[in-house]
């Protein structure tokens, strides 16, 4: 898969996508990360990437041209373009697994008050938040459906399996992990996961995570 990454901020994504798992997945070839700085883009003297809002009200808009430039340079007949903005659907584990089936993203990271709208009729294919919640820019944003996306190519994480059995997976939370010791601090690990008894084990944890989304994600139920 090929992702490039548009936004004022590469500095912002290139810290979690230069680290760990999504390092290893990048010098393996597995996933080609390109972090663009969408100044390089902007045509005037001052580098501009953003105006004054039509209509009034606060804040800056980010301007079209220096996106539109960047996108037709950067795009290939396969590209799916994202843009990460709090108007957009929330992404979900389904949302990583379908993208994580592209070969080649754009991620458009916004800013300010928000893209000038004519980006998104011409240009986005689809609009993703990370949550209900505001973050000062979509750079953040980016890193972490990155993320999301990358774990789940084939050959990035050691073991496929925990792809498929990780939380959201079957739309509901994990089970607890334990490791040794066996006791600390008064606090045993549950009799049934020392035991060795692998369907008790697997009943078990279908039933703790069962309880734990009841009590943490009610809304998962339904
Ligand atoms: N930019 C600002 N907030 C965001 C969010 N919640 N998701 C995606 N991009 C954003």
């Amino acid at each position: 898969m090929r992702l490039d990454i548009l936004t004022l901020f590469p500095a912002i994504c290139a810290g979690p996508l230069g680290e760990s798992m999504m390092k290893r997945a990048r010098e393996s070839g597995k996933v080609d990360v390109r972090i663009h700085n969408l100044r390089d883009w902007a045509t005037d003297k001052h580098r501009t990437t953003d105006d004054m809002p039509f209509g009034g009200g606060q804040g800056m808009v980010m301007k079209p041209e220096p996106i539109f430039a960047a996108v037709e340079e950067l795009r290939t007949p396969e590209a799916r373009v994202l843009l990460l903005t709090p108007q957009g659907s929330v992404f979900k584990q389904a949302t990583a697994h379908r993208l994580a089936a592209e070969a080649h993203l754009i991620f458009i990271c916004g800013h300010y008050e928000g893209v000038d709208h004519r980006v998104v009729e011409a240009l986005v294919d689809e609009e993703v938040s990370i949550g209900d919640y505001v973050l000062t820019n979509g750079a953040l944003a980016a890193a972490v459906v990155a993320d999301a996306v990358i774990r789940l190519l084939p050959g990035v994480l050691g073991d496929d399996r925990s792809a498929v059995e990780e939380s959201f997976s079957h739309g509901l939370l994990e089970a607890p992990h334990y490791t040794r010791p066996a006791e600390f601090r008064g606090q045993r690990v549950p009799d049934v996961l020392l035991g060795g008894n692998h369907a008790a084990i697997a009943k078990w944890r279908a039933e703790q995570g069962m309880a734990r989304t009841r009590r943490n994600r009610p809304d998962l139920l339904g």
